[in-house]
């Protein structure tokens, strides 16, 4: 019984090895973003902020978590703070380098980009204005639409403006 014992360490250490080796490259992606910093990493802290944030809302849509109109204003809140004006000043001219995945075409197009900022903003009002206080079948399919909305005002820039 005792003669097993090295043999099972030395087949926990194989398989820390293994574990180790493959998550390697994870490990380097992460580092690669870590290295952002300045205002490229405030805008990144931003954008992440801003997806956690829909998520919050998409998981009470979908039933996953319970429907809270007062939780989904203020995500909502929190998301609008970071759109418009506020998302403009992230992206100052220059600041296209890596490891920021920022097009440079933003600065060449800077009233379209603009714009789209300001959409979000639209889209998260028109989303408000739906909110009800309770939640019912027909309202919540209502809804979804209009996170749907929110989510297409970020795939739009995204698709345009992100590399
Ligand atoms: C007006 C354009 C625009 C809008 C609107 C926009 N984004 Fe972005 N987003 C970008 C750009 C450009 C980048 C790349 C920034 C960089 O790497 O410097 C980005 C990056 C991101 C990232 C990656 C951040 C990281 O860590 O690298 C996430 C996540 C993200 N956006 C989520 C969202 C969500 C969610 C919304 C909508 C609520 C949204 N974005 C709306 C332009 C936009």
């Amino acid at each position: 019984m005792i003669k097993k014992f090295p043999v099972t360490g030395l087949f926990v250490i194989g398989l820390l090895a293994i574990a180790t080796l493959a998550f390697t490259p994870l490990v380097t992606s992460v580092q690669a973003h870590k290295g952002a910093s300045g205002v490229v990493k405030k805008r990144m802290d931003a954008m992440k902020d801003m997806k956690s944030q829909l998520k919050v809302i998409e998981q009470m849509l979908e039933s996953k978590k319970h429907y809270s109109a007062k939780k989904i204003h203020k995500a909502l809140d929190i998301i609008r703070a970071q759109s418009g004006a506020e998302m403009s000043k992230l992206f100052p001219k220059g600041t296209a380098h890596k490891p920021s995945e920022a097009d440079p075409a933003i600065w060449k197009n800077g009233a379209e980009f603009k714009k789209m900022t300001i959409s979000l903003i639209h889209s998260i009002d028109e989303f408000r204005a739906k909110l009800p206080e309770k939640i019912n079948m027909e309202k919540l399919e209502a809804l979804k639409k209009g996170a749907l909305v929110i989510r297409r005002s970020c795939k739009t820039c995204h698709d345009r403006f992100r590399l």
